[in-house]
Order: structure tokens, then sequence, then C-alpha cells
């Protein structure tokens, strides 16, 4: 049967472990892998820019002796045209896996349903899952091991957060999440990841107050404004501006490395000397996108 990547959710600690020990073999060793892909092809759908995605997905494929098509949806949604259902049915007929970045994750859903070939979730509203492989792996090489770490994430509960929650639960990763009232994460996400984590004994807490972040190993940042939302920058820089990730607020929390998804923006919700400064680890997460990708390709298609 097929496997989709829509959520980490239903995975276990053991394949998600050996997923990031796969990524890792994969990076020490293109060359054994530059043809595990051969004669297979990906279709890309994205209805939301991309940078890291994209590429790191169009070259990780190309490296693994594979084949991405692009598909630019971002002019209009996919129901303009067609059924998201048929869509996808469509692109089975000739693709061997659909990498889908979407504004909602019903199209996933619906995608997952009707194509016969698996579906990997490049971003939608609640989940950002390749990222979050990325980031647990530049955790993994940063430390030597993911034992003890407390990762906090300081900005607006959004997609990120939420694969951060669900996955550090599942990897025993202690995840706290600080966001300004009325900023939180999907409260039923939030109550899954500590339903997870009282099988793999990871702490994962919330709170509105930045002191909450203190203790943690690395803060990690995103984006205040998600893709698609309109509300104007000005109307809520005034209530992040404490959640600002800057000098200060490592010094705060004693946090000796920093994090972020990117794109990042620059003095806004982290500062521009944290993201060129030694404790930054945002390039590393950048280049493990695509091996981490990688690996969740080769595990869902051979
Ligand atoms: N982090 C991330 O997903 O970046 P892009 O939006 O550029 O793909
Ligand atoms: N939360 C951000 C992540 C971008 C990679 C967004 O959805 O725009």
């Amino acid at each position: 049967m097929k496997q989709d990547l829509l959520t980490f959710k239903d995975w276990s600690s053991e394949a998600l472990t050996d997923l990031l020990a796969l990524a890792a073999k994969i990076k020490a060793a293109p060359e054994q892998h530059n043809q595990v892909l051969a004669g297979k092809s990906i279709a890309a759908l994205f209805e939301k820019p991309s940078l890291r995605t994209r590429v790191s997905f169009d070259i990780g494929i190309n490296k693994l002796g594979g084949h991405m098509v692009y598909l630019d949806s971002q002019a209009g949604k996919l129901a303009g045209r067609e059924d998201a259902k048929d869509t996808a049915a469509n692109l089975a007929c000739w693709a061997d896996a659909i990498v889908a970045r979407v504004y909602s994750h019903d199209t996933l859903v619906q995608f997952s349903q009707a194509a016969k070939v698996p579906v990997i979730n490049a971003l939608c509203d609640l989940y950002h899952p390749c990222q979050a492989v990325a980031d647990y792996l530049t955790l993994q090489e940063t430390y030597g091991s993911l034992d003890k770490l407390t990762l906090a994430y300081v900005g607006d509960g959004n997609n990120v957060t939420h694969s951060l929650l669900i996955v550090g639960a599942i990897l025993g990763v202690n995840v706290v999440s600080v966001t300004p009232e009325g900023y939180e994460v999907d409260q039923s996400i939030f109550e899954l990841s500590q339903k997870i984590a009282q099988k793999t004994g990871a702490k994962i807490t919330q709170s509105s107050d930045v002191n909450a972040a203190k203790g943690a190993n690395v803060l990690y940042a995103d984006t205040w404004l998600s893709m698609g939302d309109e509300t104007p920058l000005e109307d809520i820089k005034r209530i992040f501006d404490p959640y600002k990730v800057d000098e200060a607020m490592m010094a705060l929390t004693g946090a000796e490395y920093v994090m972020h998804c990117q794109p990042a923006h620059r003095d806004l919700e982290i500062s521009g000397d944290l993201i060129d400064s030694d404790k930054s680890l945002l390039m590393q997460q950048a280049e493990n996108r695509m091996h981490g990708q990688n690996a969740i390709l080769v595990t869902l298609l051979t």
C-alpha cells in the first residue's frame, strides 16, 4: 500500500529515527544513492511561493537519479480549473509521487485519496513536515544526539511550530512554544503532541511569557505573518516585538544556537546580526532540507 507524508503524527519514534539516520547516510555518501530514484518522476505542485523547498526537492531528486516536474499553481488555486482530486488522479497517471505546497490541508487529504502514488506535504496551513526533518537532523548533527535537548519556538504559532511540536514529541525532544496571547498553536495539535510525549518522555509546554524559553538549548524563530496572511504588519508589530529573537533574547534564555526555517525578515522576528553570527544554524537547516527530503523520498518510493 502506498504511504503518504501529510504529517508525522502517526509515525513511530523508530520510524522517525530511521528516517534521520537515512538522511545522514545519504548526506555522507551521496554517490552511493545516485541511482535510487532512477526512472522515477515526481510532480511538484506549488500554490504558494518557495525557494528552499522547490529547489531542494528539484536538485535532491536529481541527485538521486530521478526527475522532477514543477507545476506553478500560484496564479490561481487548484479548484479554479478542475477539482483537486482530479488534478491529483491525473498527476498519478504519470508521476511516481506528488509533492504539494497548498493553502489548505484538506487539499492534501483530497490528493491523498485520489492519487494512487505517495503524496508529500511541502507545507500547508497546518504542517511543514519536511522542515521539521531538516531541523531535527540539524540538531542531531550539532549536539551529536537529541537526548535531553530543549527547543524553544518563539513567535507566531503556525504550521512550522506544529510540525516541530509533533516531531519533537515523537523523538523525545522537549519543545516549548512561546507565542503572544491570541497567536497560540492549534490546541488540538498541542494536546496531541503532549499525548505523544507521554510515551517518549519529552516535555511539551506553551506560554505567552518569553521567560518560559529560559534554559532552552536553541531558540527557533519564524515569520510573524505566514504566506496568505493579509494582516498588515503594522497591526501586529507591537504585539510581536517582545518576541523578537535577538542577542538580548539569547542572553535572557542562555540559548546556545538560533534556528529559523526562512524566509527570514531581518530585524523583525530575528535580528540580522544573529543570522550572521556563529550561533546561527540557518544555513545548515537549509542544506538539510535536501537530505531530509531525499530520505523521505527513498523511504516512500523504494
Ligand atoms: N523554509 C521553507 O519552506 O522555505 P521556502 O518557503 O522558500 O520553500
Ligand atoms: N510559517 C511560514 C513558513 C514558511 C516556510 C509560512 O507558512 O509562510
